[in-house]
């Protein structure tokens, strides 16, 4: 009887406790809708908007959205040729005691494909010869190891370090073609069509699907268009984004949090674009590691 009664009374707090809780996150569901309410205002009272997806840009300007096309065509066919002789290189990087046979048939095929590529190589007349020396080199590579069926790791060291002198100049031209037509397009925008008010006034969120590296080019072009040296006031980069709406999403809870901690946190506008808990977590576990230590 006596365990019944026990019992009993921890159901009853567990039950109290769960409806506190539950209570909590009801609460706790009206701030994240009223941020969500704020967010979106003040990104609707933000203009002019760049965000930098994939190849293009996409602009919102007085109320209007326009999109433009940043990254050429032949930056993709530059970086399609140099990852010829990185892709061999992959492919026989194991094959230690000679080729295998899976990747000898492999290579024989992928041979043939870029042979069949050299003959239809479409590129302007000054950089073209670039793409055929890095072909040529590839073939004659690909010609040596099937014949011989070893991978000569000297060899391949050669091969590697003559690809990499010639594919840096691809990359070089890749950046400049890049820069040249993001340049181009976002140069009307910024000095004739927005006024004073509006370029100062202006985010630019540049988006990267995958790492760091992407959109490396268009943060550092945009630092420079604004004379800006770091993230915050007019960048900001987001990594792991994949459309335009959850750039603006991103975009707006950074305005929303720098609008925010500069009230909460005395003027520090970037408060709260660092964790809220870091701060506590470094002083909280100094202690925590005293006090294993000793104990140990
Ligand atoms: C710039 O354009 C905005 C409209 O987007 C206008 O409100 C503002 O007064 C203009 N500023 C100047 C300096 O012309």
């Amino acid at each position: 009887m006596e365990n019944n009664t026990h019992r009993f009374i921890i159901c009853f707090f567990l039950f109290i406790l769960h409806v506190r809780s539950n209570d909590l996150v009801n609460l706790n569901e009206h701030f994240l809708a009223t941020y969500a309410r704020a967010r979106d205002h003040l990104l609707s009272q933000t203009s002019p908007l760049i965000i930098c997806i994939r190849d293009n840009i996409i602009i919102h300007y007085r109320g209007k959205r326009y999109e433009e096309q940043v990254i050429p065509k032949s930056y993709h066919d530059l970086k399609a040729i140099s990852h010829i002789p990185f892709k061999i290189y992959l492919t026989v990087m194991f094959d230690t005691v000679g080729l295998s046979e899976d990747n000898s048939i492999e290579l024989q095929r992928y041979l043939d494909n870029i042979q069949t590529i050299r003959n239809i190589l479409q590129f302007p007349q000054d950089i073209l010869q670039n793409q055929y020396d890095i072909i040529d080199l590839s073939i004659r590579y690909l010609n040596t190891i099937l014949s011989t069926k070893l991978v000569d790791r000297k060899e391949l060291k050669q091969f590697c370090e003559e690809a990499h002198r010639l594919f840096a100049l691809n990359i070089e031209l890749a950046a400049q073609m890049h820069l040249d037509l993001l340049d181009e397009k976002v140069r009307v925008w910024y000095y004739e069509r927005f006024n004073e008010t509006e370029r100062d006034a202006l985010r630019v969120t540049i988006i990267g699907p995958k790492t760091a590296r992407h959109g490396f080019l268009e943060k550092t072009y945009f630092y420079h268009l604004i004379g800006e040296k770091r993230e915050g006031k007019h960048i900001i980069y987001a990594e792991n984004v994949e459309s335009e709406e959850k750039a603006l999403e991103v975009l707006g809870i950074w305005m929303l949090d720098a609008k925010a901690a500069a009230m909460f946190f005395e003027g520090d506008t970037e408060r709260l674009h660092r964790d809220l808990l870091s701060d506590a977590t470094a002083k909280y576990i100094k202690g925590l590691f005293k006090k294993s230590k000793i104990e140990l």
